[in-house]
């Protein structure tokens, strides 16, 4: 019997030597929007395994740089300009310090995604949560005029969210890629042409 979760995109990750199925969201997106350009500095939140670490880097280059952060140790050997970063995105100094020795992004993504307990209300709530967060971040270590891509559980608060998102950036889209699972209430919001960092 077929694995459920052991999708196309599964095997294509695999095959393709990438450390999750998750990159294939990010390369959607990219394909269409060109977030990512050579030369970016690049943010990740909740960057463990690192597929998106591995994606972002492949089209900033080495003349760009990715600091991918999570709770969770990222093993996977890395070229230089790419840093992984163990630390918790709800700690304000782990954020100051973050600022302090990488500056500021041209680009900040969230994958981030709490340890799913099943009960949808509760995931959302967390998710957004952790959505909120790294709006956070966006006001601290984003470049005027970057760009903002973040996973969200669509929950009661999802329309405020996109409400704040919307004063902070001139253009923003809801995407639900391809490789995002239909029953998945996971969604993106895409922020470009960040206003003005406070
Ligand atoms: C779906 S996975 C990310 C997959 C990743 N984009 C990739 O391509 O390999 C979500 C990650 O968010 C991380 N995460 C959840 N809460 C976090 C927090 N407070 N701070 C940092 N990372 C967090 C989890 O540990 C988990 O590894």
């Amino acid at each position: 019997m077929s694995h459920p979760y052991r999708d196309h995109y599964f095997h294509k990750a695999k095959k393709e030597n990438y450390l999750a199925r998750a990159v294939y969201k990010l390369e959607e997106i990219q394909k269409k929007y060109r977030i990512l350009k050579t030369g970016d500095r690049v943010l990740d939140l909740g960057a463990a395994p690192g597929s998106w670490m591995q994606f972002s880097s492949s089209v900033v280059g080495p003349s760009g740089l990715v600091v991918g952060v999570d709770l969770k140790p990222i093993v996977h050997p890395f070229p230089e300009q790419v840093i992984a970063v163990q630390g918790d995105v709800f700690d304000g100094d782990f954020q100051e310090k973050l600022v302090n020795d990488y500056g500021c992004f041209d680009v900040i993504l969230s994958d981030m995604a709490p340890a799913t307990s099943g009960i949808r209300s509760a995931d959302s709530a967390r998710s957004e949560l952790l959505f909120e967060e790294a709006l956070r971040v966006t006001r601290v270590a984003l470049k005027t005029h970057g760009h903002f891509l973040a996973k969200i559980f669509q929950g009661p608060d999802f329309h405020t969210l996109l409400t704040r998102v919307k004063g902070q950036f001139s253009r923003v889209k809801v995407v639900k890629p391809d490789a995002s699972r239909k029953f998945s209430k996971e969604i993106y919001i895409l922020a470009m042409d960040f206003k003005q960092r406070l």
